[in-house]
């Protein structure tokens, strides 16, 4: 009886490591589309918008105006209406921990 609790905890264990790992993967992914034109990590260099350091709330409201119109943009509408809200979630903490 021990030997299957171990066994599943272990399981449990292996899972949830499993998924972080993906969710790394996966909002480098995400973010590396941003870099042409927010630089490397929200990093901008010339006039677009710098997103390192940009409160996590912040940046969901404005994916969310730029998605729904409220907020006019150039071309963030188009960016911003391609992501789940997971996606713009994982995307806020990334940005939000880069030193600005
Ligand atoms: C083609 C260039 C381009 C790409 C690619 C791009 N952006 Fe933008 N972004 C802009 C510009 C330009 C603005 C200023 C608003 C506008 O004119 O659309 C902006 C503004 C923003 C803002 C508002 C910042 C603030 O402080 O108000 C956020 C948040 C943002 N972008 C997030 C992203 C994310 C996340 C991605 C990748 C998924 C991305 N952008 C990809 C050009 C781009």
């Amino acid at each position: 009886m021990r030997g299957i609790m171990f066994f599943v905890s272990l399981l449990c264990c292996l899972l949830m490591v499993t998924v972080s790992a993906a969710e790394v993967r996966n909002v480098d992914l995400l973010v590396s589309s941003c870099a042409a034109c927010h630089g490397t990590n929200g990093h901008s260099v010339g006039g677009t918008p710098k997103l390192a350091g940009l409160s996590e709330l912040h940046f969901i409201e404005q994916m969310k105006e730029f998605t729904s119109g409220e907020r006019p943009s150039t071309v963030m509408f188009h960016h911003a209406s391609g992501y789940t809200s997971d996606e713009i979630v994982l995307m806020a903490e990334f940005f939000s921990k880069q030193n600005n």
